[in-house]
């Protein structure tokens, strides 16, 4: 794990994509009011968003997202491969980020760009963090699944507990750029959840383009985009022959790997976490 990961405002980030000076570049970076942030814990929907957003704000036209990779379309800011000519693109900008609230920057505090929080079933993002930590070489695999299964509840994942990952968000300061959704919204209507976000984004959009946008958006047709299924990245860091990056895409692939005990000590977990949080979960 020491090899692996390193501890930064006291969670686990990934040691080959999160360096000093990316951290620093991040925590020093200028924000533009009109920026847009996706904001998420890990395997809650980020390539989807990355996918989604551009395609509202080019208002259907495919080109950025068929010739652009989803990690320089929408970078994450806290990751070293892209800590150049940020400055440069036109705004409105889009990136993404998975830190935790309390660990984003007084630049950021201060301008307020707007944010999309998506959130999913935590047991479901456990399922897909699972198979995704076996594929890659640049974080832990899992030792037993019920070992994983505490680190995960813990906090010991990448960027922190699932828990003090949504409960901070959702209690941000200035709610008013914070717009909240959930994968399992997008998964039951993705196209009100397309409509909600381009209403969000003052990008309005007739339902032919918001149409459009959702065909393309599918997990089925997504799949097949090289620019946004990893498979442009080197099989040495990301192997996909087993168990792929768009692997499943569903709500619920949590029953089919969690034992009933599993199951039952997350929930009793969740319950106790989650007992002071006003916001209605799709899931619960
Ligand atoms: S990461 O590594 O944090 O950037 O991963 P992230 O993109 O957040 O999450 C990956 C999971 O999202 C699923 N996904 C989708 N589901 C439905 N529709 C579309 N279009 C879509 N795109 C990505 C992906 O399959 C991963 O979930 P699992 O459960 O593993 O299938």
């Amino acid at each position: 794990e020491e090899d692996l990961y390193i501890v930064y405002k006291g969670v686990h980030l990934i040691k080959q994509t999160h360096t000093p000076e990316s951290l620093k570049y991040y925590d020093e970076f200028s924000f533009r009011p009109e920026d847009i942030l996706i904001v998420t814990y890990p395997k809650s929907g980020t390539v989807w968003m990355q996918e989604i957003v551009p395609l509202i704000l080019s208002q259907g036209d495919p080109v950025v997202v068929d010739t652009v990779p989803n990690w320089s379309r929408v970078p994450w800011l806290e990751s070293r491969a892209f800590i150049h000519n940020l400055d440069q693109r036109p705004s409105p900008r889009v990136f993404t980020t998975h830190f935790q609230y309390n660990m984003m920057s007084t630049g950021f505090l201060k301008v307020k760009p707007r944010v999309i929080y998506v959130m999913r079933n935590p047991k479901d993002v456990f399922t897909s963090y699972s198979h995704f930590s076996r594929m890659t070489s640049y974080l832990v695999s899992p030792v037993t699944q019920t070992e994983f299964l505490h680190k995960f509840l813990d906090g010991k994942a990448i960027f922190g507990s699932w828990f003090n990952h949504v409960k901070g968000w959702l209690s941000a300061a200035e709610q008013q750029h914070i717009m909240y959704i959930s994968y399992e919204e997008m998964i039951l209507d993705l196209e009100a959840s397309v409509t909600r976000m381009a209403q969000f984004l003052d990008t309005p959009l007739d339902s032919e383009m918001i149409r459009k946008i959702t065909d393309r958006c599918v997990f089925k047709n997504m799949k097949k985009n090289k620019m946004s299924n990893y498979s442009l990245m080197p099989s040495k860091m990301m192997d996909q022959n087993g168990s792929e990056f768009l692997r499943k895409g569903i709500a619920g692939d949590w029953k089919n790997h969690l034992t009933a005990a599993e199951a039952e000590y997350f929930d009793e977990f969740y319950r106790k976490q989650m007992q002071d949080v006003k916001y209605t979960f799709v899931w619960d």
